[in-house]
């Protein structure tokens, strides 16, 4: 059973991932900056751990993250606060986790990036322009550590129920995705550690999780 660890753990895709991680036995330790989010994640089968991107340097999450397996980032600021919060979270604050999971001796880092077609064929503002280079910038940097490194890019998030079922590979066309789905799919990457070192792209479509997971394994 695996120690999850996961910045970003009030989030919506963090959330079914809690959960999913839960019922398979695992435990996830859910990063959160509002106190009242810590019974809606214990709710969920997640140990809270109460701390903010913003606040934390490397010696004070990697502390946090001990004893972890795994860590799982899936944090952003969604939009709010402009660039410079974009680049805070999505950007430093990645890269913030990753020098703290390496001073923890947590060699498992999986990132929750974007598809990079998510703009094409639209007028786009300054601000998803740049949070689509902060996103490009933290799969770089995390791709250049020596870490067991996975990153996975959904294309858009849904609230739709999940269907356990996905299209998902090296190369695949924009589409949207549940989040739920997103949450298995993760799931299913950190069962199965031999995925590894691998970009993944990810949409609804209609193979099983587990069985597009196995084939990235092999891939
Ligand atoms: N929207 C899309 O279509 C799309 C597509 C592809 C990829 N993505 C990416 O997928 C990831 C997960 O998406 P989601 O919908 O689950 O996102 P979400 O619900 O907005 O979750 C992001 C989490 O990051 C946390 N966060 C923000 N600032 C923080 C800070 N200073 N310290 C600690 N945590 C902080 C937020 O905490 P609070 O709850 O406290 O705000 C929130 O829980 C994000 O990185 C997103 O960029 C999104």
């Amino acid at each position: 059973m695996s120690n999850v660890f996961i910045v970003g753990g009030s989030g919506k895709v963090a959330r079914h991932l809690a959960r999913q991680l839960s019922t398979r036995g695992h435990t996830a330790r859910s990063l959160h900056r509002d106190a009242r989010q810590a019974d809606e994640l214990k709710a969920l089968g997640a140990v809270p751990v109460s701390g903010d991107l913003l606040q934390l340097d490397i010696a004070g999450l990697a502390q946090l993250m001990t004893g972890s397996d795994v860590v799982v980032f899936s944090a952003g600021a969604g939009g709010k606060g402009g660039a410079q919060m974009t680049n805070a979270i999505d950007g430093d604050g990645l890269e913030l986790a990753v020098a703290a999971a390496r001073t923890a001796g947590i060699r498992r880092f999986i990132l929750v990036s974007a598809f990079p077609e998510a703009g094409r064929g639209k007028v786009v503002s300054d601000t998803f322009e740049n949070y689509m280079a902060v996103k490009k910038r933290a799969d770089v940097h995390l791709a250049e550590t020596d870490l067991d490194w996975v990153i996975l890019r959904p294309g858009t998030l849904l609230d739709t129920p999940g269907t356990g079922n996905v299209r998902a590979g090296l190369a695949i066309p924009y589409g949207g995705v549940p989040r739920e789905d997103v949450a298995a799919t993760l799931l299913e990457i950190i069962e199965n550690p031999e995925v590894n070192r691998i970009i993944i792209e990810l949409t609804e479509g209609d193979t099983p999780v587990a069985q597009v997971v196995q084939r990235l394994a092999h891939s």
